[in-house]
Formats: C-alpha cells, sequence, structure tokens
C-alpha cells in the first residue's frame, strides 16, 4: 500500500471515490472546493493506492481557533473515505496517522472533526467541548464534535470557538 501526496492525475479517481464511499456529493464538492481555495497545502491531500488504484484518501485542511484575542491556526480532518470494497482492511486508520503527522511537521497543533464517535476514538480523537472548545458555525451533538492533540499539552492552553474553513459551509 502507498500512501502519498495526491497528485492531479489522481483528481478524477478520487472524485469517483466519494461518490461511492457517500450518498451524496457534499464530500466530492468539498474536496474540490478546498484544491481551488488559497491555502490548499497539496501535502495534506493523501491517497492511499494499491495496484493503480485509489482504495482511500484523506483532507485536511486549514480552520482556526479563536481564544477570544488571537485566532490560532489548527487542522481539520475531512472527508475521510475508503472504497467500499477495501473497508475494514485498515486504510482508514493508516491514512488518519499519516495525515496527523503531516500536520504536525506543519506546525498544527490540534486537529478537528465531525465524524463517527465509535471510529474515531481509537485514532486519539476526543470530545472537543470536554476541552472547553465550541462552535457556532454548525449545530452539532457532543459525541460527533472532535480533537486530538499533536503538540503535548495543546489542550490544556488552546480553548475558543473552533471554525472550519468557510469551503465547509452551504454544501447541500
Ligand atoms: C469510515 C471509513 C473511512 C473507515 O475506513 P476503513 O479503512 O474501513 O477503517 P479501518 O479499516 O481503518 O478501521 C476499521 C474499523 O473501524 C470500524 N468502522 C468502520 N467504519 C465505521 C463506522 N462508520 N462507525 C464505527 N466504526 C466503524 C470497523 O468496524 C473496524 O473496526 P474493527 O477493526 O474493530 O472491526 C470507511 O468505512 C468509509 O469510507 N466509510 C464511508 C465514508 C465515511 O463514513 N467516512 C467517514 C466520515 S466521518
Amino acid at each position: 500500500m502507498n500512501i502519498r501526496t495526491e497528485t492531479k492525475n489522481d483528481y478524477e479517481k478520487v472524485q469517483n471515490l466519494l461518490t461511492q464511499a457517500f450518498p451524496g456529493q457534499e464530500e466530492a464538492i468539498l474536496v474540490r472546493r478546498l484544491r481551488e481555495d488559497k491555502d490548499f497545502q497539496r501535502e495534506l491531500s493523501i491517497v492511499a493506492e494499491e495496484d493503480g488504484i485509489i482504495k482511500g484518501h484523506i483532507m485536511f485542511s486549514r480552520s482556526s481557533l479563536f481564544d477570544g484575542v488571537y485566532n490560532h491556526h489548527v487542522a481539520a480532518l475531512g472527508p475521510l473515505a475508503v472504497l467500499p470494497d477495501y473497508q475494514r482492511q485498515g486504510i482508514g486508520g493508516k491514512l488518519i496517522e499519516e495525515g496527523k503527522r503531516r500536520c504536525f511537521s506543519h506546525g498544527y497543533p490540534l486537529v478537528f472533526l465531525f465524524g463517527h464517535p465509535a471510529y474515531y476514538p481509537r485514532y486519539g480523537f476526543v470530545q472537543a467541548r470536554a476541552y472547553g472548545i465550541d462552535i457556532t458555525q454548525f449545530t452539532v451533538s457532543d459525541e460527533v464534535f472532535m480533537v486530538t492533540e499533536l503538540q503535548p499539552g495543546a489542550l490544556d492552553h488552546l480553548h475558543g470557538e473552533f471554525r472550519f474553513h468557510s469551503a465547509f459551509e452551504d454544501l447541500g
């Protein structure tokens, strides 16, 4: 399994993957918007490829945490998708781990996401509101709004209001 940065040649395969993994078009639209954005960091769009097949894809984008005085740059995970035929083989996990390493080397202290409460805790994600972090951009339950530390101790001193990149708004 080759875990590597997505290239322009992968775009079509990744769009197909997203429409197979998700019921609607929102994630495919989101990925297209994020790639076109000025803040897009190419190394944070990662594919899992084997035998010429793009089996999985993960993307991270720049988002913000406002502590009342400063806007801190933090990362957001999403979307993450694995082709239905190749799910439950550890591909999602490999993409998350590689993505976290890359976000760390880009200097991000934290990674946020909205996701399955039964899936992400195994990769170190915890409920964000339990750490004094809120979100007003979207309405979401506590279990789904998650965060993980990349820099040890970051959750002890970073609090406030989280905002996804504006590309996440008005998707549907
Ligand atoms: C969620 C997803 C990315 C996981 O990728 P994956 O490669 O199948 O996951 P992994 O192989 O790394 O992990 C598999 C484990 O996660 C669990 N898991 C997978 N999807 C899950 C889900 N939706 N909810 C809870 N657990 C889930 C499996 O039960 C398995 O657990 P086990 O090892 O105890 O049997 C993949 O199933 C997918 O693309 N789903 C459709 C799109 C989606 O929902 N994306 C995530 C949006 S938050």
